[in-house]
């Protein structure tokens, strides 16, 4: 998609010399400041830490307006997807810019089972971790490793991607699941075909040789209803890595990896974890919701509510809405007391009527209600990540997809400013102090 036209510019005055920027708006009407000439039109860079105010690229698959709680997928309400879509039809919408038909969806479908299998030998991978091994790792890696045994994007990056991406989304809930069985010592359960993507998932988590599992249509809802609220949101932390690693001319597979990675943090999607731990020592602590909540506002304590905050939103997130009354719904429907849920929503209270958090506009984020429905579902907080990802992946591909599409894209290389040493006289070993 290439850059809109300017329609506007600014003027910014440097040294005595005017320069005139030009203003791209967006189809939104969001307004850029366009600087990419800057540094060879002035000698000067701009300094902007965390890219808080940075648009990396144009992007025409997701909307996010951080004032008003938007968020849209091509243009759909997230509202709107997560009521009526498949996670599937979602990925399909995220990978094309539209919706599929009928057809386009039993197509979508099939490659997904066909490739559903993961290669015996990469099986033999799981053996090789430590029992304890971090699950976010042993995704990164076996993804990673994909490009070994599937090599075909290498050839042709573009004409191959939808081939690639069925087989990425459909084996990494293959290789989530595996190795979850591996790590309790259970016998892996392989993909069917007579099940839907998340109903899959459930059976390859839950069944056992001596006790088949029944996938829960309730069940098999809310996990479709969570992976569409994950599936993509713009230029987030690991978008942006998988969109760093893949504009070197990066592979796929080590591109969605490097997201994986990144996702894995606890200021990121690592949150949904760190969630569960803050709201399980609360309740340790029998309550004592105050204690966390002066260390969250302590300037010497590192400490942060989990769940909490958003580099774009300014309001609620419109995912953790939806995530909520989710939430109330799974429990009250498979009659899961879960004495975590009234904790995390005291918090919340507490949070939204604190002077010192309203004034940072902190709100519930996506993760913050996210891991008490997969408790409910009996995903263990470990695998909550793995989750995220597996939900993430289809707007990590059409991101990939998308950049490489874009003439305009140029390899990600910030520029710093260097405040560092001046130039030093080098000091032989027998002089240094
Ligand atoms: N708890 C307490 N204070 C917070 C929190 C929080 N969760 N989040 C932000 N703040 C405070 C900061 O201390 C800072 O206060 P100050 O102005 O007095 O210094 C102010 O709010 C702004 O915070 P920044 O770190 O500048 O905001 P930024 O946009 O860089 O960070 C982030 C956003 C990382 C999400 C942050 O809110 C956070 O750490 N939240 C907790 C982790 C979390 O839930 N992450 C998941 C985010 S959603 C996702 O990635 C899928």
């Amino acid at each position: 998609m290439p850059t809109p036209p300017s329609t506007a510019s600014a003027q910014l005055i440097l040294d005595g010399t005017s320069y005139e920027l030009p203003i791209i708006v967006g189809s939104e009407g969001e307004r850029s400041i366009d600087i990419r000439n800057l540094f060879n039109t002035t000698g000067y860079t701009v300094l902007d830490n965390g890219f808080k105010n940075s648009a990396a690229c144009t992007s025409t698959i997701t909307y996010v307006d951080g004032e008003r709680g938007v968020l849209r997928y091509c243009g759909y309400a997230i509202e709107d997807l997560a009521e009526h879509c498949s996670f599937v039809e979602v990925a399909y919408l995220l990978l094309h810019n539209k919706l599929p038909n009928q057809q386009e969806l039993d197509d979508f479908y099939s490659l997904l089972g066909e490739f559903a299998l993961l290669h015996e030998d990469m099986i033999h991978f799981f053996d090789h971790f430590p029992a304890a091994a971090a699950p976010m790792s042993i995704l990164s890696v076996m993804v990673n490793s994909l490009v070994n045994f599937y090599p075909e994007m290498s050839d042709n990056p573009r004409e191959n991607l939808d081939t690639t991406a069925c087989r990425l989304i459909s084996k990494i809930r293959t290789i989530a699941a595996f190795s979850y069985k591996m790590s309790i010592g259970e016998p892996l359960v392989y993909p069917r075909h007579d099940l839907s993507y998340c109903g899959n998932f459930l059976n390859m988590m839950f069944d056992r040789p001596v006790r088949p599992y029944t996938v829960q249509p309730e069940m098999e809802r809310a996990l479709n209803k969570l992976l569409i609220l994950h599936a993509d949101h713009e230029q987030n932390c690991s978008t942006s890595a998988v969109r760093l690693v893949g504009s070197s001319g990066g592979d796929l597979y080590s591109s969605i990896s490097a997201g994986i990675n990144a996702l894995a943090g606890p200021l990121h999607g690592g949150a949904n974890e760190a969630v569960i731990r803050m709201l399980e020592a609360i309740h340790a602590d029998n309550n004592d919701y105050m204690k966390y909540v002066n260390k969250a506002k302590d300037k010497n304590d590192p400490f942060r509510l989990s769940g909490f905050g958003h580099r774009i939103y300014r309001t609620y997130d419109p995912r953790g809405t939806i995530i909520r009354e989710t939430c109330d719904e799974i429990l009250r429907i498979l009659d899961v007391q879960d004495p975590l849920l009234e904790i995390a929503k005291d918090l919340e209270e507490i949070v939204l009527n604190d002077e010192h958090f309203a004034r940072r506009n902190l709100y519930p984020n996506v993760d913050f209600y996210s891991g008490i429905i997969y408790r409910a579902l009996g995903i263990p907080t470990t695998m909550f990540t793995v989750m995220f990802a597996l939900g993430r992946l289809p707007g990590w591909i059409a991101q990939w997809k998308e950049m490489h599409g874009d003439k305009e894209i140029k390899i990600y290389r910030p520029r710093q400013l260097y405040t560092g040493s001046p130039a030093r006289a080098f000091v032989p070993m027998e002089e240094r102090t």
